[in-house]
């Protein structure tokens, strides 16, 4: 039965367009609020409610006395993006963790933007009349902001808002004003609010033909990623030394959605997948890196696992790669995208965030030893001495701002729903409660994962349904983890068959009350790959770092617990797994206190491993290539910790 759905479900894609001409998502979006983080997850993003994303607005300059509402900051290089940054994740954030303070907050600036929209209905200063990229994250933080609202006076003003702005656009492309150099390289985020807010109007409505040929004059003005870089000879194969736009990494990461946005627009469905995903593929075989995200320390720089990623990029990659999962053709394309967003939320994401979520560092390098202030020889080569270290803005500001979407859109993204054939999709597993206003369903999904085996769907249901279920990589792919899955519908064992990624449940009782009705149990085992690069070990989605014994010295303090830290390791990092890897058992820790800063001791998942100590040169105060042969050094065999 399951492919005839998976066909049907693909027909319906493949024909229905919505109004306006715009094809139809495959899966639909639930609208801001809808999914409710739990358990760690709730953890976390509490954490980080309470912690940068609602002080900025009291200590921050470019937030504080933004240019946005009058004030003198927010103006680096000319462009204004902090604030729009910072709103494009604070929406979402005190929406899902109920923060009132933050919500209050958030919306005296959405007020004060508001009232200071211009006349002809520009939105924010207007420094440089070609500088429309500023903008583009306040659109993003506007159409979440009018997702999570009730039908109102606030909701109708969101939409207005927004279309007298693009009125705006349109007038300026109309006097020929030409896209300014970020704007024209990342104006498919535009385009996707354009097509937002375009989606509200009624079909056979002149505006919305008319946003819909605004939306296709900036794309026509946009740089064109698969042409003129993704599939082109001009692609970086290496890391980069003459850089540019095109080589730049937060583009990069954006751009990846391209291909999948405009899509929507042409009809070329499979087209529009195949170029996102041939991005994705591109920077991942040329510069991809163990913690699931790509190279750019500053711009693309290869797969040694010493060069640096900012953290900038994998909240823009998780982002876009949400939106090639949803607008992909099939099941089959969509689990890709899925796989490779789950290796950056679990890995590339915290590995770019203190515990507290006070600080980060602008780059993260994922064989590093050391993250300090003033590094004057180091390994990266487009970025400053303090790009490593922890802190409030090291090198740029733009990750203090930009960061606050990464927990959030993940969390607004765990489940999809597909109204027309009746099916309930998980696309990524964590704590959270999903309500569905189509199916008359609610999900709560209880679980540890990823620190923890074993996921159960607690359902209230007013119909039947198909529970489409992805599987992560390792449950799919490794033979004794798929062996060890059992699962269970209405407390019986059933066929665990595993179709294009997925697995399809059929949910065909009803109940007024949530019951446990699907349950997943399997085993967590580290499992080894190796490559040119060295070897990785992995428990489940989560790539195991070796405890080096952090310690951490203050080099400066700003303002409540924000400051920059100096962090050094006390073990030593020249260490390899032997030819046969032995490990101890993997061991869960409690997660019923939250984090501590800079505990690495605290960490949920643990476990031993026999390692051998070799000759391991460090260059640029980053270790060198990986010896090719294991040369032992003094240190002989040991057992060492991961987590
Ligand atoms: C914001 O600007 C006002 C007026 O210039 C100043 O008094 C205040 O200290 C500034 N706040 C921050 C956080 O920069
Ligand atoms: C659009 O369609 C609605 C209902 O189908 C109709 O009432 C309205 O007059 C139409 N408007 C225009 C501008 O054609
Ligand atoms: C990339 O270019 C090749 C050769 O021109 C073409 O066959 C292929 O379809 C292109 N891929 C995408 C995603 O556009
Ligand atoms: C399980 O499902 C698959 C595909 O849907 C089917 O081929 C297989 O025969 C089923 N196995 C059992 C035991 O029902
Ligand atoms: C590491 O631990 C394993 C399992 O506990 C043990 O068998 C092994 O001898 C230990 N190796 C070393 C070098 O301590």
């Amino acid at each position: 039965m399951s492919w005839l759905l998976t066909l049907l479900g693909f027909m319906v894609a493949a024909s229905a367009t919505a109004p306006h001409s715009l094809v139809q998502e495959r899966w639909q979006r639930l609208p801001l609020g809808a999914i409710r983080p739990k358990g760690w997850l709730l953890t976390q993003m509490t954490l980080q409610s309470k912690a940068l994303t609602s002080h900025l607005p009291l200590f921050w300059p470019n937030i504080a006395n933004t240019s946005w509402l009058g004030g003198f900051a927010d103006v680096d290089g000319g462009i204004h993006e902090n604030t729009p940054y910072w709103l494009n994740g604070a929406v979402p954030l005190a929406v899902q963790v109920e923060d009132e303070e933050l919500m209050k907050t958030v919306e005296q600036y959405f007020e004060g933007i508001f009232t200071r929209q211009g006349s002809d209905g520009w939105l924010g200063p207007d420094t440089d009349r070609s500088d429309f990229w500023s903008r583009i994250p306040f659109m993003l933080a506007l159409a979440q902001y009018h997702e999570s609202l009730p039908e109102g006076h606030q909701r109708s003003r969101c939409a207005s808002v927004a279309h007298r702005f693009f009125t705006a656009v349109g007038q300026r492309l109309e006097e020929g004003v030409q896209l300014g150099s970020w704007s024209s390289m990342r104006a498919h985020d535009l385009i996707w609010s354009i097509h937002y807010f375009a989606a509200l109007l009624p079909a056979n409505s002149s505006f919305a033909h008319w946003l819909l040929d605004l939306a296709k004059r900036l794309h026509e003005a946009a740089f064109q990623w698969n042409e003129q870089w993704f599939n082109s000879s001009a692609f970086a194969t290496a890391p980069v030394i003459l850089d540019s736009l095109k080589t730049h990494g937060v583009n990069n990461a954006q751009a990846v959605k391209h291909g999948v946005v405009w899509a929507r627009q042409s009809g070329e469905v499979q087209q529009g997948f195949a170029e996102s995903w041939l991005a994705w593929s591109q920077l991942q075989r040329f510069h991809g890196q163990p913690h699931g995200a790509f190279s750019a320390d500053e711009h693309l720089a290869g797969t040694n696992p010493s060069r640096g990623t900012e953290l900038c990029a994998v909240v823009e990659a998780m982002w876009s790669l949400l939106l090639t999962a949803q607008l992909a053709p099939n099941d089959r394309s969509a689990v890709k995208p899925l796989d490779a967003l789950e290796v950056l939320a679990y890995n590339a994401l915290p590995g770019s965030l203190s515990e507290d979520l006070w600080s980060h560092p602008y780059l993260q390098l994922a064989n590093s030893y050391q993250a300090l202030s003033h590094e004057v020889d180091h390994v990266w080569t487009h970025d400053g001495p303090d790009s490593a270290m922890y802190g409030l803005a090291p090198n740029y500001p733009c990750c203090t701002s930009n960061f606050h979407q990464g927990y959030p859109k993940f969390a607004a993204n765990l489940f999809f729903e597909s109204p027309e054939t009746k099916e309930i999709i998980s696309a990524l597993w964590a704590p959270s409660l999903a309500r569905f206003s189509h199916l008359g369903a609610q999900i709560e999904l209880k679980t540890d994962y990823p620190f923890n085996a074993g996921v159960e769907y607690w359902i209230q249901n007013e119909e039947p349904f198909q529970l489409t279920i992805r599987l992560p990589p390792f449950l799919r792919d490794d033979p004794s983890a798929a062996a060890s899955l059992r699962v269970t519908l209405e407390g019986r064992t059933v066929n665990r068959t595993v179709v294009d990624g997925f697995l399809r449940v059929q949910v065909t009782s009803k109940a007024e009350r949530p019951r446990l009705a699907v349950r997943l149990d399997f085993a967590l085992e580290p499992r080894v790959s190796r490559s040119s690069e060295g070897s990785t070990v992995h428990v489940g989605p989560l790539l195991m770092a070796l405890d080096l014994a952090e310690e951490r010295k203050e080099v400066r303090r700003h303002a409540f617990e924000a400051a920059d830290w100096d962090t050094f390791t006390r073990k030593s990092w020249q260490v390899a797994l032997p030819e046969t890897p032995r490990f101890g058992d993997v061991r869960h820790r409690s997660f019923d206190l939250p984090p501590l800063p800079h505990d690495a001791a605290r960490c949920p998942l643990a476990l031993e491993a026999e390692l051998v100590g070799v000759r391991w040169p460090a260059e640029h105060q980053a270790p060198a290539a990986p010896p090719e042969a294991l040369v032992p050094g003094q240190a002989a065999r040991s057992n060492r910790s991961l987590g």
